[in-house]
């Protein structure tokens, strides 16, 4: 049950493989695993499959990802306070840390923790109890932690943004997710999986990749992984005219130029040039992206507000607001 609430991991690349099969090899345990690897690798993934593969597979993941909480609320939502602790503390409230007991916790990015955390942390896993803020007593608890890199953790140790003890309890097991441009054979399969994913998501007919379009995803850097395969794929199947995607349906931020990297100015990649620059309103810079994205998509606004990521209904009523007239006669959706 726990299995089915994430996506399978889609690998056909031998290194991956072999990580897997170290990853259910170290799950039954209770040891601490990191996780290194590029933004967009899969080392979520990769957290939750080790969660999933072992005992405590019954029990919910917690995870707290330490880039995405602001710094000032960290703590209070990795070890909970008591009622009062601070102002504003209406009610007391555990940490993730105790509502992860009996299960496993993902600390994400902890690359991102501050430094006084880091030493809070220490004590944590090393006594094995959480005290909330505010409290008098510490609760015992049973966690099983695991914790995702995408920076190199021993050049922070060396930089002295990262307390060395901490750094050595948590590099256990450390497990190293290949970046994506490492792994040819993921690429095609993965594009080939997103493809079938987001056809059936769309509701669109798109059932292959061009051999051209294959060759243009197998030479590009990805910079962002899988994350930014799976967009790029996404975004081909929307604007994909038949049922067979073309390699200029592919369209893939700063490609080519230098293939390894970024394009300059002005550059082709397939995108039209948006001139937005700073002065400019955030309303008129959206304009301005969503009047190009229908211009991209022949005036679609189906495919246009996908693309955009908003309903169909809201871009209608942007589209009404530019416009001040209420001319909705152009072409609705397909
Ligand atoms: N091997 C894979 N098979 C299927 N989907 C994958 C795979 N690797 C990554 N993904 C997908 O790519 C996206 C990014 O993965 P994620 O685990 O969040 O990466 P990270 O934590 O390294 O930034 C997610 O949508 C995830 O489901
Ligand atoms: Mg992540």
């Amino acid at each position: 049950m726990a299995e089915k609430e994430f996506g399978a991991i889609q690998t056909a690349d031998p290194e991956m493989k072999r990580v897997l099969k170290l990853a259910e090899n170290v799950a039954a345990s209770r040891a601490t695993v990191l996780i290194h690897g590029e933004s967009g690798t899969g080392k979520e993934l990769l957290a939750r499959f080790i969660h999933a593969k072992s005992q405590r597979a019954g029990r919910r993941l917690v995870a707290v990802n330490c880039a995405a909480v602001p710094d000032g609320l960290l703590e209070s939502e990795l070890f909970g306070f008591e009622k009062g602790a601070f102002t504003g503390a209406a009610s007391s409230k555990p940490g993730k840390f105790e509502m992860a007991s009996e299960s496993t916790f993902l600390l994400d990015e902890i690359s991102e923790m501050p430094l006084l955390l880091q030493a809070k942390l220490l004590r944590v896993i090393q006594e094995g109890e959480v005290e909330r803020l505010g409290a008098r007593q510490p609760v015992k608890v049973n966690v099983r932690l695991v914790a995702t890199t995408n920076r190199d953790l021993a050049q922070m140790v060396r930089a002295g943004q990262f307390r060395e003890d901490l750094y050595y309890r948590l590099n256990v097991l450390p497990l190293r997710v290949p970046p994506l441009a490492r792994r040819p054979r993921d690429i095609e399969l993965l594009a080939r999986f997103f493809l079938e994913v987001s056809s059936g998501a769309n509701g669109r007919r798109v059932n292959g990749l061009s051999g051209e379009a294959m060759s243009k995803l197998l030479a590009w850097s990805w910079p962002g992984n899988v994350r930014e395969l799976e967009n790029v794929i996404e975004r081909s199947v929307l604007l994909a005219e038949g049922e067979t995607i073309r390699d200029d349906e592919v369209l893939i931020s700063g490609f080519p130029g230098s293939a390894w990297g970024r394009p300059e100015a002005g550059e082709e990649d397939g995108f039209p040039r948006l001139s937005i620059a700073p002065g400019m309103t955030l309303g008129e810079a959206e304009r301005r992206l969503i009047l190009e994205t229908l211009e991209y998509t022949r005036q679609n606004r189906t495919r246009a507000a996908k693309l955009l990521g908003i309903s169909i209904r809201t871009l209608r009523n942007k589209l009404h607001e530019y416009n001040g007239t209420g001319n909705l006669a152009s072409a609705e959706a397909e």
